[in-house]
């Protein structure tokens, strides 16, 4: 019993060494000393002896106890100690250390555009509604007057996701056939958004591009609001300077329609690089909104008449920063971004 009483002591020496946690000591406590533990059960056990052997062996167990007790005693403070020494050492600040730099996003050309051409209308109080970019070839084509003959439909010129019925919108013009279907005169909105034509890349094309449609429906609506209308925009986007013209044009869901050119703000009108020598830069499209069009919202034509137009927005960013390359907007090269601050 006391060869047993010796190991007993010797082992939980060697397991004390190499137990590194609170969890590890405890487990040896719990093995040693426990209810049923090794040592009780030698106390235990001790009934069978003789009063002799019971008190040298009672003796020495009690002895065996204490120095566990204190080596347990010991090592938890031990474990304890390194512990907070390695909490220490993995929560210390190198104060000299230099601060991670935090780079703050700018504005993509396209949005600044957006947003300053938003904010013009919308102080001429104009609401902004949106469209999907995923639409019917009903409110993309037919609803705005462009049959079933139109070429503006062929399959080279527009991504068709279905055959028949559905496609990426070749206009924001679309929000034109939405907000009439949804929303009785007095109609004063602007739609942004992305647009999509199967055009090859070149510096001037892309096959996608963003377009901010206009659209106002009233009683005794005129050509006159409309030029109105546009002329102080571009005043206000292009500086108090600026001169508009009209030119006649042809679009399905207008009439009459017409393109509206500004005098170049290069060069004031002389004639340069920016306006190729014409002193004019065409901006937008824009007409008197064809009553084929109205009526798809129900619209009584006897008594209201609107005005729409259309900017492209990478035209005008590229005019107003000097871009000479669409495909430059799209490549999200931080050196072409970050002149935008
Ligand atoms: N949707 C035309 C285009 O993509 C632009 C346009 C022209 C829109 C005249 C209009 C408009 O609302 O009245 O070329």
């Amino acid at each position: 019993m006391q060869a047993q009483l010796n190991r007993i002591l010797e082992e939980a020496k060697t397991q004390l060494q190499a137990a590194e946690t609170l969890a590890q000591v405890d487990e040896i406590r719990v093995k040693v000393l426990g209810k049923k533990g090794q040592l009780t059960e030698i106390l235990r056990g001790m009934g069978k002896l003789s009063p002799e052997e019971r008190k040298v062996t009672g003796q020495m167990a009690n002895t065996v106890r204490a120095e566990i007790e204190g080596l347990l005693e010991e090592k938890f403070e031990a474990v304890k100690k390194a512990a907070k020494e390695a909490q220490f050492a993995a929560e210390k600040i190198d104060v000299t250390e230099p601060g991670k730099e935090t780079t703050v996003g700018v504005k993509h050309p396209v949005t600044i555009t957006i947003e300053e051409i938003s904010k013009v209308f919308m102080n001429m109080g104009f609401s902004i509604v949106e469209g999907p970019e995923v639409e019917t070839v009903f409110n993309n084509f037919d609803g705005l007057n462009a049959g079933p003959n139109h070429p503006a439909r062929d399959m080279t010129d527009t991504f068709y996701i279905t055959e028949n019925d559905i496609l990426l919108r070749t206009q924001t013009s679309t929000v034109q056939v939405r907000t009439l279907q949804k929303q009785q005169p007095p109609i004063k909105v602007i739609a942004p958004g992305r647009t999509f034509r199967c055009d090859t890349p070149d510096a001037t094309h892309s096959p996608m591009f963003h377009q901010i449609e206009g659209l106002v429906v009233d009683e005794g609506i005129t050509m006159a609001d409309l030029k109105g209308t546009l002329d102080s925009f571009a005043k206000q986007l292009f500086g108090p300077e600026t001169k508009t013209k009209f030119r006649p044009h042809h679009f399905p869901f207008t009439e009459p329609s017409a393109e509206m050119d500004v005098s170049c703000f290069k060069c004031g009108g002389k004639g340069c690089r920016v306006c190729k020598g014409s002193g004019w830069i065409e901006i937008l499209g824009c007409g008197m909104v064809h009553p084929n069009v109205l009526k798809v919202g129900n619209i009584d034509t006897e008594k209201y008449t609107g005005f729409a137009f259309g900017i492209g927005v990478e035209r005008v960013a590229m005019l107003k920063y000097g871009v000479d390359d669409i495909r430059l907007f799209y490549e999200n090269d931080m050196r072409f971004i970050n002149q935008f601050k």
